[in-house]
């Protein structure tokens, strides 16, 4: 049975704890669930060159592509309380680069901390794969 989204979010709030962002002082962590049962984290991690920074949940992609992963179920980004932290559009599209069937599982919490789960497909309809670009 996949992993329960609470329990993918708690670890997204372990991973949050080891975030850098002492530019913006908004820390982030990401767990991402692999088809495999396996977990990985990210956080995001600040640059003083601004644009270098990295987002939490491309931090967990790198992490799990890394070791190996490359099919998805989930991904858990948890941010601080009372605000609603959703994927960026660049952090959108490099999650759909691993879910061709557009069903992955985006849960984050809304500004009252309830849980919201959405897929990929909702977060960023209509999009461009490596579908389109045909076997490589
Ligand atoms: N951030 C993430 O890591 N993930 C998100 O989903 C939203 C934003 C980071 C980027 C930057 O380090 C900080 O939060 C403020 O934008």
């Amino acid at each position: 049975m996949p992993m329960h989204d609470a329990a993918l979010l708690a670890e997204a709030d372990a991973a949050r704890l080891l975030a850098y962002a002492p530019y913006s002082r908004f820390q982030v962590g990401a767990a991402l669930l692999a088809e495999d049962g396996s977990v990985q984290h990210g956080c995001n991690v600040e640059n003083a060159s601004y644009p270098a920074g990295l987002c939490a949940e491309r931090g967990a992609v790198a992490a799990a592509v890394s070791r190996g992963q490359r099919r998805f179920l989930a991904i858990a980004v948890a941010g601080p309380s009372g605000v609603a932290v959703t994927p960026c559009g660049i952090c959108r599209q490099v999650l759909r680069e691993f879910s061709p069937d557009r069903l992955l599982r985006i849960v984050t919490r809304d500004a009252a901390g309830a849980t919201v789960a959405r897929t990929i497909e909702d977060l960023l309809p209509d999009s461009f794969g490596p579908e389109a670009l045909g076997p490589r």
